[in-house]
């Protein structure tokens, strides 16, 4: 089959592997129709992220059709289906508690070692995102192999296009969890930093949560754009001073809450930022907090920060002190997509969330190595990529969403 392989830094290619076969009883596998290229994917493609192998298949968000099952899987040969990143087996202490991104059985015993000196535990598996969680091949692929099918993949029932129903894979419910991680109350204004897909997806979910005001911040004008036929305000951080504006639109008072949607790649040229830059470049430090900093100096006495972006390792320069003094409290985590699968999945059959406004481009999956480097380097314009493995190449990348620039 043909798959999406890591060969090194921003160093993508699709070369020909062997076809996945079931390995365990709840194993099955699917034969992908569309996948995207995630924001978190940018974090392995800068090569910030380490444990990936030259040869490793990359992605996780997918869907597909059930094209094998194992003795004890419960999805059924033709059933359309949609998977969640996280690799849970529904059965272990942390399962059990619906932290199905802490699952304990699903990363293998030999990779177990790779994250527990840093984290004081392993971390549980992922498709497709290095071997600190699980080495497991990625679904940006002809086929995957999904373990513990009968927990994670959520059948599609007809009636719905593969479009409507991808982003129940990762983003969808990492928004969702994260305005519910920010515990929003009905007048309450909400802060979103990056207008990136989850950032937008956050700032949609914060607003049915009823937020009164919600403000996205950015620098890109399109992503911005998108932002505001969401009902939000914008802030565009290159040309207003973000902590002056969010006075101003608190009356002085700040965000009752604010979710980091941007992560440790967090862009601009603030003096942590440009040390956390260098560190981050010469291999002594993981994470860009700008970000996450400017957040927290945000919000208000006694305010909520929810924090989607992903972060590896030990940021250094962490507003403790603002923190606590202010008596701030975090959520944050891998989602917990399980959880949200089925409320999420009604609320976009009954009309109350439509994600594919989001979507800029539909390419092949030969043009996936395009795809990550226009997804990094024009992220203006090309806001979410789907890959389509049963696209033609000839037929690729000029495909445009309504009222995207690109
Ligand atoms: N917790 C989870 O389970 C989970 C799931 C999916 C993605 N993520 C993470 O969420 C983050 C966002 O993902 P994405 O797909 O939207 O990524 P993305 O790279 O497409 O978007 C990030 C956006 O942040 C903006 N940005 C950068 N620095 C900024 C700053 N200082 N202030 C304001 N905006 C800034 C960028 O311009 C960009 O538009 C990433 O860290 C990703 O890894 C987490
Ligand atoms: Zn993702
Ligand atoms: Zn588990």
């Amino acid at each position: 089959m043909r798959a999406l392989t890591y060969h090194g830094k921003m160093d993508v290619r699709v070369d020909t592997h062997p076809d996945p076969a079931i390995v365990n009883p709840r194993d099955a596998i699917i034969e992908i129709t569309s996948t995207a290229i995630c924001g978190s994917d940018l974090h392995l493609f800068d090569a910030v992220i380490p444990g990936v192998l030259k040869g490793d298949i990359l992605g996780h968000e997918f869907m597909g059709i059930v094209v094998e099952t194992g003795r004890d899987s419960t999805l059924q040969k033709g059933q359309r289906v949609v998977v969640p990143f996280t690799i849970s087996c529904g059965q272990c202490f942390h399962c059990q508690k619906q932290q199905f991104s802490a699952c304990d059985n699903s990363n293998p015993v030999e990779n177990q070692d790779l994250t527990q000196p840093l984290y004081g535990h392993p971390m549980s598996g992922a498709f497709g995102y290095s071997h600190l969680t699980g080495g497991y091949p990625g679904g940006q692929a002809d086929y995957v192999r999904v373990p513990f099918s009968d927990v994670g993949p959520i059948v599609i029932p007809d009636g719905l296009d593969d479009e409507q129903v991808l982003f129940l894979s990762d983003i969808l419910p990492t928004g969702w969890m994260a305005a519910d991680n920010a515990d929003i109350e009905p007048g309450d204004t909400v802060v979103v930093w990056g207008a990136g897909p989850v950032g937008l997806f956050c700032a949609q979910s914060a607003r049915i949560m009823g937020a009164e005001q919600v403000i996205v911040i950015d620098h890109y004008p399109h992503r911005l754009d998108l932002a505001r036929g969401l009902g939000c305000k914008i802030i565009d951080y290159s040309q207003t001073s973000v902590l002056e504006a969010l006075m101003e639109m608190t009356g002085g008072i700040g965000a009752d809450a604010v979710i980091d949607a941007v992560g440790m790649e967090s862009h601009g040229w603030a003096n942590f930022n440009l040390v956390d830059t260098l560190k981050q470049k010469i291999g002594i430090g993981a994470d860009r907090g700008g970000a996450l900093r400017q957040a927290i100096l945000a919000c208000r006495k006694g305010g909520r920060v929810s924090m989607p972006g992903v972060y590896g390792g030990m940021l250094d320069k962490f507003p403790l002190g603002a923190f606590m003094e202010k008596g701030l409290t975090l959520k944050t985590g891998q989602t917990h997509v399980q959880k949200y699968s089925h409320d999420l999945l009604r609320r976009i059959q009954e009309g109350e969330i439509d994600t594919t406004f989001l979507i800029s481009h539909r390419l092949s999956l030969e043009d996936a190595p395009h795809g990550y480097d226009q997804f990094r380097n024009n992220q203006n314009e090309w806001t979410k990529v789907i890959l389509k493995p049963g696209m033609e190449k000839a037929k690729t990348t000029t495909v445009k969403a309504e009222g995207s620039h690109a």
